[in-house]
């Protein structure tokens, strides 16, 4: 898909839940990837981790690139690795419709959010929870979407952390409505009002999707929730 299409189809689905793979079952991921097309999960976001610019592996390219097969669901990939040049490529080859990498990882992004909109591919810049927005606003016209981080990166399942909201409305007011703000890490019901409503239309879901035994009703109740 053209990286204009892919931002029309997440721009007119928002509020767009994510469930974020890091949470799957990797023993069934054939099943998971049925589970998820079940419960219309339109975005599936992958969480790619170095063991470096995070102190936790998880996967990469070779298992995105043979999921892709299984699904038309937009594939988000959020690299969490400290040198996403090099190995970017291997995530357009795997068939990644969106890419975000991080600032503290790439100081200064613009050649590398280039890159991915060359590659008709939507370019995201990710902020940890310490890094103050300040640090992207000169690159918000290179971006597509960005993506605030509401726990530390590296895992699932950890606490929202509620300044991540003062970030969004802050972003929310710098950029033009139809740049994708994005929320990671915490998500779940008695959060992501509180992130829509701070300017957020893609949210990142981990165990509020994969720690339930129903992901059609855990997914139907988030859009709920995060309707704007
Ligand atoms: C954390 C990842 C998140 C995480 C979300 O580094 O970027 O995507 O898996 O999981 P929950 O929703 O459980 O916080
Ligand atoms: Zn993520």
């Amino acid at each position: 898909m053209s990286r204009l299409a892919t931002l029309d189809r997440l721009r007119t689905s928002i509020p767009v839940i994510a469930p974020s793979m890091l949470k799957c079952d990797f023993g069934n991921l054939h099943r998971e990837l049925e589970l998820l097309d079940a419960a219309q999960a339109s975005v599936l976001h992958w969480d790619v981790m170095d063991g470096h610019f995070v102190p936790n592996l998880s996967y990469g390219p070779m298992v995105i690139e043979r999921c892709r097969l299984r699904t038309k669901a937009i594939f988000d990939a959020h690299l969490m690795i400290s040198d996403p040049e090099k190995y970017l490529n291997e995530y357009f080859k795997a068939g990644c419709d969106c890419i975000t990498f991080h600032i503290e990882a790439v100081p200064n992004p613009v050649s590398l959010l280039r890159k991915i909109r060359e590659q008709d591919v939507v370019a995201g810049l990710a902020l940890n929870p310490g890094t103050p927005v300040e640090r992207i606003a000169p690159f918000l016209a290179e971006c597509d979407m960005v993506l605030v981080m509401s726990v530390e990166p590296g895992f699932g399942g950890q606490k929202f952390i509620p300044a991540a909201l003062e970030k969004l409305k802050t972003l929310r007011m710098m950029t033009p409505p139809d740049l994708l703000l994005s929320v990671d890490g915490g998500i779940g019901p008695t959060t992501i009002a509180d992130c829509a409503q701070a300017g957020a239309g893609l949210f990142v879901v981990g165990s509020a999707v994969f720690d339930k035994p129903d992901y059609s009703a855990a997914v139907a109740e988030l859009a709920k929730l995060g309707s704007p």
